[in-house]
């Protein structure tokens, strides 16, 4: 039913300003869930489950993050179906983001352009949420995405990353760690051999150690961007090798404009996601399997909008993926038709 809802609401949200249309819409879903109605009107998915990254994932279709900061509408997007959700990207600190207006429509393009800045009531209130969420509670798989924020100097920024790892591990199904948003100052340079080497050696020795305090192994996934030339995605896939890194998730949104040239909105700044970064997606997720074979496995993400992208993701070395833009033009239905696209 929210399938067939959601054409009929869209005009209405889309007549709004981007990001007050996104809170409303949260803010019912989460209503309809705290009166019992979220999982009935929603999408029930068969069980197609996959083991990635030795997590069990009742599906292969998962939400990307960014849609949920704080983690404070988990129970509500569960309605969805999703095989799994990931929340974040949490800071240390709370921080406000950057001003509004800060995300656009493309509607031509299918796309979005956001420069939200991690946007973010930091990382003890996000813990808080995600420990009140009855769907973790019932075995739902939880990605807790982790990042610096904007006012610590980039060359402290693995302080900022392992604490927030700390602070989230005992309750994530696995951890991603954003080092591509195009949003917060010289973040993706962490992306940079000698930078890479040294977020992930302190990052897998804190892990080694919280496995060992909580008894419980959690896997680590590093978000990279699609604007990467080979050189940088094999020094990528090399590092995920040598650190023992659990899992990839290509990609983040594209700083490049080449296909909305000309579009309204298209010159402002921020990351593009939707529709036009499906392409530089998937060769990034071709390119990286080529380099990492069996070692690592890859969750796919950018611009899906239907069964058959997500399949290509699958095609083109993904073991999972994930959706952002497509649910904005798409609603629900997106998840029913990717998961049953990619049904074994
Ligand atoms: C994002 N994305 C994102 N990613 C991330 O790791 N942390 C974040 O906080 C955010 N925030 C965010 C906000 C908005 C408004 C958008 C549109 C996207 C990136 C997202 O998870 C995904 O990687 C890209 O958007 C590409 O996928 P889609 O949107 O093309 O399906």
């Amino acid at each position: 039913m929210l399938n067939a809802l959601y054409p009929l609401l869209r005009p209405a949200l889309f007549s709004m300003d981007a990001e007050d249309a996104h809170h409303l819409t949260l803010q019912n879903l989460m209503r309809a869930h705290r009166v019992g109605v979220a999982s009935c009107i929603g999408n029930r998915i068969e069980d197609d489950p996959r083991t990635v990254m030795g997590v069990r994932f009742p599906n292969p279709v998962g939400l990307a993050a960014g849609l949920d900061k704080d983690g404070a509408y988990i129970d509500g997007l569960a309605a969805f179906g999703f095989g799994f959700i990931e929340v974040g990207t949490v800071t240390p600190r709370p921080q406000p983001g950057n001003p509004r207006p800060r995300m656009f429509r493309l509607p031509e393009a299918g796309a979005l352009i956001n420069r939200m800045g991690f946007n973010n009531g930091g990382v003890d209130a996000f813990v808080t949420n995600v420990r009140a969420s009855a769907w973790k509670a019932s075995g739902g798989v939880l990605g807790l995405n982790i990042g610096k924020n904007a006012d610590t100097p980039i060359e402290r920024a693995v302080d900022d990353y392992l604490y927030c790892l700390e602070r989230v591990y005992p309750h994530a199904s696995y951890v991603t760690v954003n080092i591509s948003s195009p949003n917060t100052k010289n973040l993706r340079q962490l992306q940079g051999a000698s930078e890479l080497d040294g977020l992930l050696s302190a990052l897998k020795d804190a892990q080694q150690r919280l496995a060992d305090q909580h008894r419980r192994y959690v896997p680590l996934a590093l978000k990279i961007a699609p604007d990467l030339d080979p050189d940088q995605i094999g020094n990528i896939g090399d590092a995920l090798i040598r650190h023992r890194i659990d899992g990839v998730i290509a990609t983040n949104t594209t700083i490049s404009r080449e296909a909305v040239q000309g579009l309204r909105h298209a010159a402002e700044a921020g990351g593009l996601s939707g529709r036009p970064v499906f392409a530089p997606s998937t060769a990034v997720v071709k390119a990286l399997r080529a380099v990492v074979g069996d070692a690592v496995p890859i969750v796919g993400v950018g611009g899906i909008e239907s069964g058959a992208q997500a399949r290509a993701k699958i095609d083109a070395g993904a073991q999972l993926v994930q959706l952002y833009t497509g649910l904005i033009y798409r609603g629900p239905a997106l998840v029913r038709e990717c998961a049953a696209a990619l049904r074994q």
